[in-house]
């Protein structure tokens, strides 16, 4: 079962959010065997999460892994417990425009596992990061440093999202061969880190200007679980068709 998530960022007011639920809840005898999750802005995740929901799974953007206290303009996992499952952490623009360095992001994975949301663990490389050959370096050390104390049953509820910064919103997404070639790297490093077993279990996303026409080519990889996607997560139909490719 691929893992089809719109990382929906800061987009689409409330009525916006709802209008574009109703029209895919209407939708999901097409989803298949896929599971789709929407990652909306906190108040419409509020508004969204009233709606019945069996096939659409639903998911924050950002949380802060206190419970409670005086973080101004925070949202805990405890706000968040019961409007939604799944939770981003470590996306690149929390990394670059809110400067969220790795072990922010791994007490947040920490907090979110404990707190028995599913984190989606986004990790990638730079465009100058990858010139200069450092693309698995940098992905290794992300692994290594946001999933420190992970335990081997905790990591089962962990999917991890590739996302060069270079593709995200760009248009240049990755090939389907360099971007399997970078998720059986992750592979290894998750076997190292785990078991074979376990890593060979878990999801992988790539992220990175994915669009109705590369879906099918980046689906068909077999290290890739599932996508990550922004921009063309925001119109139902090109949405919808990118589910369809990952029949
Ligand atoms: P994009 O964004 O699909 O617009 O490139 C992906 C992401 O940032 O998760």
């Amino acid at each position: 079962m691929n893992l089809i998530a719109a990382n929906w960022k800061m987009n689409k007011t409330v009525k916006e959010a709802l209008k574009f639920f109703n029209d895919l809840n209407s939708k999901t005898d097409e989803f298949a065997d896929n599971e789709v999750l929407i990652c909306p802005s906190f108040l419409a995740l509020s508004e969204i999460s009233k709606i019945k929901h069996e096939k659409i799974k639903l998911g924050a953007q950002n949380f802060y892994f206190e419970d409670s206290g005086a973080y101004t303009g925070e949202t805990s996992l405890l706000i968040l417990k019961g409007f939604c499952e799944y939770v981003l952490v470590g996306h690149s623009e929390r990394r670059s425009i809110f400067k969220e360095p790795n072990q922010l992001v791994n007490k947040k994975v920490l907090a979110a596992l404990n707190h028995h949301f599913k984190p989606i663990l986004c990790i990638g490389e730079t465009g100058d990061e990858r010139q200069k050959n450092k693309t698995n370096e940098v992905l290794s050390q992300q692994l290594k440093a946001c999933l420190k104390g992970v335990s081997e049953n905790q990591i089962k509820n962990l999917v991890v999202a590739y996302e060069p910064v270079w593709a995200i919103g760009t248009g240049k997404n990755a090939t389907s061969a360099m971007a399997q070639e970078v998720h059986e790297f992750i592979r290894e490093v998750l076997t190292d880190m785990y078991s074979q077993t376990t890593a060979r279990q878990l999801k992988l996303l790539y992220g990175g200007s994915v669009k109705p026409d590369n879906a099918k080519d980046l689906i068909a990889q077999e290290d890739i679980n599932g996508f990550l996607i922004g921009g063309a997560s925001l119109e139902v139909e090109s949405f919808v068709e990118i589910i369809n490719a990952a029949k």
